[in-house]
Formats: structure tokens, sequence, C-alpha cells
């Protein structure tokens, strides 16, 4: 396992399902999280530990569950009941989540609320590109109260393309993140170096 910490962010190369994440970062107010919804990615990546995608994310959800409130996952809609039976079964206390139709389109998202029961909101998302809409959203509902301003988000698996780090850094909240693949660590902090030069 190493650690790198740039601008009050931390990010760290290991297996997420190997860590205790809350020793390790302590409460976290948000998690914002794209798993490998990829069946063959979780196995091979946790070497069999895991059976399969639910089995991971049944796991992770008992330990966020434990210092997390908040939960955005990214998910297309053939997750959406799985991960809605999974948080069942597990009686989940809180947890909000996003449903994007997977980058092709942010023209819209579900906010489900779930609370013993769910329910699924559809709202329309800012006008922008990328990453923009899903930042503006969080800002939204932090500026509106929806929650406070958190002064930290995790990403378990936060992968190469920094939108968690990003989004941290433009609403000045630090970033906690885990990368199984050391190689999209290092490109991610060459990409966060190139854009903010610190
Ligand atoms: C769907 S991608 C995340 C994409 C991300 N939103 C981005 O901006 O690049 C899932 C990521 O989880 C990583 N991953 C898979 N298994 C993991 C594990 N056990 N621990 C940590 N990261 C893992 C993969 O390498 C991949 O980068």
């Amino acid at each position: 396992m190493e650690d790198y910490r740039f601008g009050g962010h931390i990010i760290i190369n290991a297996d997420t399902t190997e860590l205790d994440l809350y020793g390790i970062f302590g409460q976290t107010p948000i998690i914002y999280t794209d798993p490998p919804w990829n069946d063959y990615w979780v196995t091979r990546f946790s070497e069999g530990k895991h059976k399969s995608f639910i089995d991971l994310i049944t796991n992770m959800a008992i330990q966020f569950k434990k210092f997390s409130s908040i939960m955005y996952i990214e998910m297309g809609r053939a997750n959406i009941d799985t991960f809605l039976e999974i948080m069942d079964y597990n009686k989940a206390t809180m947890l909000n989540l996003w449903k994007l139709p997977y980058k092709t389109s942010y023209s819209y998202l579900y906010r489900g609320y779930f609370n013993g029961k769910h329910e699924a909101l559809q709202k329309e998302l800012p006008s922008g590109k990328g990453d923009e809409p899903i930042i503006e959203l969080l800002d939204q509902d932090i500026k509106t109260s929806l929650w406070e301003q958190p002064s930290t988000i995790l990403d378990p698996f936060i992968g190469v393309d920094g939108r968690t780090l990003f989004m941290a850094e433009k609403l000045g909240i630090k970033c906690r993140g885990v990368e199984i693949s050391p190689l999209k660590v290092k490109k991610l902090i060459d990409k966060y170096y190139r854009i903010y030069g610190k």
C-alpha cells in the first residue's frame, strides 16, 4: 500500500477491499464512486476473494454504512435493482444514490433515497459538459442545505479520470481515494499536477 499526499488530498494505491477505510480516513461525510461493475474486473483484481460484483458491493456497503451517511454511486439502469436489493438486505439506515445513464448522457438522473423504503426522483441536470453537471448539482445540494458542506469526500474506486478528485478541488473539499492500479494512480496524479501545478 502506498499513499500519495498533495494539495490536502490523499490517494492510496491498494486493494480497497483489503483496507479498513474508516481506520485510515475516519468519518467521511460523502462517498462518491463509480465502482467496477464488471464481474470480470472484480474477480480479477480481488483474486477470487469476491465471487461477484454483488459480493464485493455488499461487503463495501456494510463497511461504508459505519462511517458515511451519504453515498452517491454511479450506475447504469441494469444495476439499480440489484443494488437496491442489496441495500434492503443490509437494512441501510440512509443512502442517497444517483443513477446516471452512464457517461453517454447526463440529461437526467434519479436520486434515490433509501431509508427502509426507497423512492426514485427524476431531476433535470444542469446543462454542461463532462463532469460539470455533477459538480454543479452537488454544489447546489450543499448550498441549498440538503446537507452541510462536507470536509472530505471518499472515492474507494477512484480510477484515472479524476472525477471525484477534481470535483473536490472545485468545491474546496479534501479528496480521499483508493485505486488498485499503480499506473492509474500515477496518471491521475500527473493530471492533477498538470492542471493545478502544485
Ligand atoms: C469504473 S472505474 C472508475 C472510473 C473513475 N470514475 C474514473 O474517473 O476514472 C473503477 C475503478 O476501480 C478500480 N478497481 C477495481 N477493483 C479495485 C479494488 N479492489 N480496489 C481499488 N480499486 C479497484 C479499477 O482499476 C478502476 O479504475
